[in-house]
């Protein structure tokens, strides 16, 4: 039960839209609205869409039309308001392989201007994300996928921002891993925290998401709530629109002169 939250959305894409520099139209209007408390999770073929979308989030791309907004506030028009309600969950950016998992901790919290934690409190998030004591002070060159999965999300646990974003984080992670992955955004979604997540993993999708979404070409092709695919196969749902999907590439058109 999520009554306690209200419905305005945290993330919401507007008529979100991009096409890359060469013509490439790799969003094309898509809309959405998450709200806190709630997960969303996009599936769809390589190429769909998804990674775009993240990434207008987070203002490493402009978008061509419509807005990415973070509780009303469009990424590309106040990106260091918007960035700062927002984590973003990566095994790769950001981190530093010379630090220690507690090091690196520490510069992130502080880089989000959070000064008040100390390494007692560093130690208790890396418990709760499932990193073992005995790494806490290892350096992060020598941490598996997983490891530093799990360093991620505890960076964007104690940036304590609203939203939080996904960009296919249970990939390559072993069963267990991706399990524990996927209950911990659970425990975060259930404090509150609007998650939006890319995935091609379907029954994770399936296991944690509130709404799940198919992108194909740029678009949504399929929004529905967790509660209407009950019952439902959505590997079969998935497969039925994929087979019924009209083009098969992106739609490239000439950038006008
Ligand atoms: N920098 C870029 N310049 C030109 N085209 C790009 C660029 N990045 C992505 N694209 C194109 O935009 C479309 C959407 O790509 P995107 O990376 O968002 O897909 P995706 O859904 O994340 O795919 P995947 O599942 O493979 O990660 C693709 O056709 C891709 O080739
Ligand atoms: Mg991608």
């Amino acid at each position: 039960m999520k009554t306690s939250h209200n419905n305005r959305p945290v993330l919401e894409a507007v008529d979100l839209t991009k096409r890359y520099e060469d013509g490439v139209l790799a969003l094309d209007h898509v809309n959405f609205a998450i709200p806190a408390g709630e997960l969303f999770a996009m599936l769809g073929g390589n190429g769909a869409g998804k990674t775009t979308t993240v990434n207008l989030f987070l203002n490493l791309l402009e978008p061509t039309e419509g807005e990415a907004r973070v509780n009303g506030v469009a990424a590309h028009l106040e990106p260091l308001k918007a960035k700062s309600q927002m984590a973003f969950v990566s095994e790769n950016v950001m981190l530093y392989p010379n630090f220690t998992a507690i090091q690196n901790l520490d510069f992130f919290a502080k880089l989000s201007g959070h000064d008040e934690y100390g390494t007692r409190y560093y130690r208790d998030v890396l418990l709760r994300v499932g990193l073992a004591e005995e790494s806490h002070n290892k350096r992060l060159k020598g941490f598996s996928k997983g490891m530093r999965q799990k360093c991620g999300i505890a960076i964007a646990i104690l940036k304590n921002a609203p939203a939080i974003l996904l960009d296919e984080p249970t990939a390559g992670l072993d069963p267990k891993a991706g399990h524990d992955f996927i209950q911990l955004l659970d425990s975060l979604r259930r404090e509150g925290k609007a998650i939006l997540m890319s995935t091609h993993d379907i029954f994770r999708a399936r296991e944690v998401a509130d709404t799940i979404a198919i992108m194909d070409c740029g678009r949504i092709i399929m929004q529905k709530r967790a509660a209407e695919l009950q019952g439902q196969d959505l590997v079969q749902i998935y497969m039925r629109y994929m087979a019924g999907r009209t083009e098969s590439s992106p739609i490239a058109a000439p950038v006008e002169s």
